[in-house]
């Protein structure tokens, strides 16, 4: 498959499952990875990229493709240059995007591409696919088929029936993200039904609390669900759990369906929770099929006791045991059957482990409360390098800390987490080296002790050297190394590397004053001590480091930002082993900067201009010193070359 008729295509995006990945061009299948790896997870479908923007992609989990119109459940869109990842999760939207035309996402040899393609075919020739404002989303797109009087049954279009109601169920928005652990498990832990060491599945586990509560308690637990977790494994362990998810489901024959599964996993015990008809509240509800429709499109089979009990028994031809308000345990171990009797009763206090899992659950409860907080506190550790301190939190984030009972401590310890270990490390290593050369300054100004330097500092001095005589050891350090020629040569070599200036034939090194925070410790330094010395640097907008001299030069130029030549206005030359200053004006003789662009960065939207015209320059064989040259022989070599 060429690489144009790769995916389907949206404006300048590229939409492609990942089944088809064996076609995806080299590059795009490394960006994939690169996202995989920075949004830490595998769990998406479809990936969509730009054929502009070589940086972002987004991984986009939509609902199985065998479901005609997949919803689109959840999106991280990835920034590969600034290593940022967005979340958006469309799990609980009534009205989520929705997919057409899937046959395009697939490879040319899949077999359901004819299938899909038919059925795109269908719609187009029904006109049905022209209006792409309204039918992109779930609702919008039912709506259509509607009017046009058509439903779409297996992947082809038949006319509505009369009887057909216009209902689309969303079961999985019944789902709950659960404080606290649910009632079933609960039950099985107060029983002893679930011990350590047990294994436990959670079958139509929803976002999954359960098991995460579990897991924390040190039990081996795991969990499957059509929506939220469709691509888990469904796997036998000594106990499932079938927790409010039969009365969810308006076909009573899945019912039956999902009821036999999650016994046929259950090697000790099953159990089976719904709504019962007592805990239900009608008022905002209408009748459909056996049970209500909410106002959030979920269906609700009430049950009354008995009847529970009966369909388990008669599905799974096993005794349904009463464990509580609509909860049933069904055994397959008649040992397991016989304790769970005898145990229902003795008086039974809560288990260590129940508590242990509860308490995690209602941990993690209040954390995913502040999770805008803790992502903030993220980025406030990789701006300082370091875990913040109270002080130097805003206000609101620590009221708001406190309104969700999480205490500051917890919420940093789950933003580290969320950090990557990589990016803090680099953002620690750079506040270690501004602060060296803090201290290296520093000392030629009078000592001051550990108590009058400002919090940040005091916390920052803590933090990254443990006192402030280490401190005061890495500047003068810094300052020592100034001395040595091969540091410097070793941080203007750097520099030139990452772009952050420009070495002459004689090995000096161009840079402009813009880009100073950025250069190498010893550069910085440097450029700090003749600052100081000359008493300032003449508001220069460039720098020349003599490499091996111990000399500094800075250059003030006249239309410095605008002028492809700007003209040379004065020269201050600090020699720092001589300790003399020297300072020339330039004016009248007409010196210019030549080849400006060695000092732009890139994405300057100046940069091609000055590129294209430095290129020009450089093809009239000017001879220039360094990045100097005089006006007149400028124009002869102009001249010489035209
Ligand atoms: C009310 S939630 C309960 C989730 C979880 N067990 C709990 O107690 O928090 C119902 C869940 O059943 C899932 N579900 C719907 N149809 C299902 C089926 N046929 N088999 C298994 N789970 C299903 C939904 O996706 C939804 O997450």
């Amino acid at each position: 498959m060429s690489v144009a008729e790769l995916g389907k295509r949206v404006g300048r995006h590229v939409y492609a499952h990942r089944d088809a990945a064996g076609d995806w061009p080299a590059p795009v299948a490394e960006r994939v990875f690169a996202a995989e790896a920075l949004a830490g997870t595998q769990a998406w479908n479809v990936v969509k990229w730009s054929e502009v923007d070589e940086a972002r992609l987004t991984l986009l989990t939509y609902e199985d493709l065998e479901e005609a119109f997949p919803a689109l459940l959840e999106s991280l869109t990835v920034d590969l240059g600034r290593r940022a990842v967005l979340r958006r999760s469309y799990r609980l939207r009534a009205n989520p995007p929705v997919l057409h035309r899937k046959e395009l996402l697939l490879g040319r040899d899949d077999p359901r591409r004819a299938r899909f393609a038919r059925l795109t075919a269908q719609l187009e020739a029904l006109g049905l696919l022209n209006a792409t404002t309204t039918i992109g989303t779930r609702l919008g797109w039912a709506r259509r088929l509607r009017e046009a009087g058509v439903r779409v049954v297996d992947h082809d279009v038949l006319a509505a029936a009369h009887d057909d109601p216009p209902v689309v169920v969303r079961r999985h928005l019944a789902a709950l993200q659960r404080s606290s652990l649910s009632t079933p498990v609960q039950a099985l832990l107060k029983y002893g039904l679930i011990a350590a060491g047990d294994r436990v599945f959670d079958y139509g586990c929803g976002f999954g609390s359960d098991v995460e509560g579990l897991q924390a308690a040190g039990i081996a637990a795991s969990g499957w669900d059509p929506y939220y977790a469709p691509g888990a494994p469904r796997t036998s362990a000594e106990v499932v759990n079938l927790g409010f998810v039969l009365n969810v489901i308006e076909r009573p024959l899945e019912r039956a369906q999902a009821l036999r599964e999650a016994f046929g996993l259950a090697e000790r015990c099953l159990a089976v929770a719904v709504i019962t008809s007592s805990r239900a509240s009608l008022a905002s509800c209408r009748p459909y099929a056996d049970g209500h429709l909410t106002r959030l499109g979920t269906f609700q089979k009430f049950y009354l006791p008995e009847e529970l009990k009966s369909f388990i028994e008669t599905t799974l031809g096993a005794e349904a045991h009463p464990a509580g308000p609509g909860l049933m345990f069904v055994f397959r171990d008649p040992i397991a059957e016989q304790d769970f009797l005898a145990a229902r009763q003795a008086r039974r206090t809560f288990s260590p482990l129940a508590s242990l899992a509860q308490r995690r659950v209602r941990t993690a409860a209040r954390m995913e409360a502040v999770r805008a907080e803790v992502e903030g506190l993220a980025r406030l550790s990789y701006e300082l390098g370091r875990p913040p301190a109270p002080t130097e939190c805003a206000p609101d984030l620590l009221v708001r800390l406190a309104e969700a009972r999480v205490t500051l401590a917890a919420a940093i310890r789950d933003a580290l987490g969320l950090c990557d270990a990589a990016v803090l490390d680099r953002a620690r290593r750079q506040r270690i080296e501004d602060l060296s050369v803090y201290f290296a300054l520093n000392l030629f100004n009078s000592r001051q002790s550990f108590g009058t330097l400002p919090d940040g500092l005091q916390r920052d001095v803590k933090a990254f050297f443990g006192s402030l005589s280490s401190a005061e050891t890495a500047g003068r350090s810094l300052l020592q190394s100034l001395a040595c020629e091969e540091t410097i040569a070793a941080a203007a070599d750097e520099a030139d590397a990452a772009g952050l200036g420009w070495r002459d034939p004689e090995g000096d090194l161009w840079a402009g004053t813009a880009k100073l925070s950025h250069l190498p410790p010893p550069l910085r330094c440097l450029a700090g001590c003749a600052e100081r010395f000359a008493g300032g640097l003449d508001a220069a907008q460039v720098l020349k480091f003599h490499v091996g001299r111990s000399k500094v030069s800075a250059l003030r130029y006249a239309d410095f930002g605008t002028a492809l030549l700007p003209r040379l206005e004065t020269r201050s030359k600090v020699d720092l082993r001589a300790l003399r200053v020297r300072r020339f004006d330039h004016y009248a003789e007409d010196q210019r900067l030549v080849f400006k662009s060695r000092l732009m960065d890139q994405d300057n939207p100046d940069y091609p201009r000055q590129a294209e015209f430095d290129a020009r320059l450089a093809a009239t064989g000017l001879v220039v010193d360094g990045l100097r040259a005089r006006w007149l022989d400028i124009v002869s070599a102009v001249r010489a070359r035209s």
